[in-house]
């Protein structure tokens, strides 16, 4: 196939066709507005500030990194562990260029990440690294028991100094507390879908109607 002569990229992922980036980002802006103006949001402010009494513009608070994707995985250029493995999977090559339905199912943001989830389809998982949740073991120790597929995701922006790998990181420590039967605290029904909030400023916000994003499986080269 065309990818065995090919360098390995930085990543493979689903890239959003662009009048769908439009429309997350401003799904996205939407609700950091929202929540920002929340009382509940207020109360737990020092999550985001650590300091009382200081107020966070969560616009500004978060910069947008690039393209939108959801990586399916991270080569570094061969130098990742299963790298070489990934791109000898016959699903990879077969796909390569084709274009797909993602569906985000919910945004969620803490004091490091804001982004969305992804929810894959059987035929999605396919793309999808057996070891990614278990490769996040020693940030997150349940990740290698959930569901494959659960780290999926769309980072929609970082705060200061962090790197998008944290986004990841982050919905995997949410799905961790849902996992372990933290239901969080329901704070309110927003247009969009119900607001949860599991403590140390992390927000989840379950899309009543997923958003249905046709996305492209790529890879990126810097
Ligand atoms: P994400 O998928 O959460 O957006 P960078 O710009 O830091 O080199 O990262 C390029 C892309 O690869 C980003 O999309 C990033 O995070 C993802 N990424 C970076 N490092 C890792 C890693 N160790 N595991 C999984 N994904 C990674």
């Amino acid at each position: 196939g065309p990818l065995e002569e090919m360098s390995i990229p930085l990543y493979f992922g689903w890239f959003l066709l662009s009048s769908v980036q439009d429309k997350v980002r401003c799904t996205s802006m939407d609700f950091l507005k929202t929540l920002d103006t929340l009382e509940a949001f207020k109360k737990h402010m020092t999550d985001f500030t650590g300091k009382a009494e200081k107020e966070v513009d969560l616009e500004q608070y978060f910069e947008a990194k690039g393209t939108l994707h959801c990586t399916t995985k991270f080569c570094n250029y061969g130098k990742a562990e299963g790298a070489k493995e990934y791109v000898q999977n016959p699903a990879v090559q077969d796909f390569y260029g084709s274009t797909f339905e993602l569906s985000l199912s919910a945004l969620f943001v803490t004091p490091r990440t804001v982004g969305a989830r992804v929810s894959l389809t059987e035929e999605q998982l396919k793309l999808w690294p057996a070891d990614a949740e278990k490769e996040a073991e020693s940030a997150v120790p349940a990740a290698a028991s959930l569901p494959l597929g659960s780290r999926a995701h769309v980072t929609l922006g970082c705060a200061e100094g962090v790197e998008p790998v944290q986004t990841g990181l982050d919905l995997l420590q949410i799905l961790a507390l849902q996992q372990e039967g933290q239901q969080g605290e329901l704070v309110e029904e927003m247009e969009l879908g119900p607001l949860t909030y599991y403590g140390e400023g992390r927000w989840l916000l379950s899309l009543r109607e997923p958003i249905c994003a046709p996305a492209c499986f790529s890879s990126f080269y810097k």
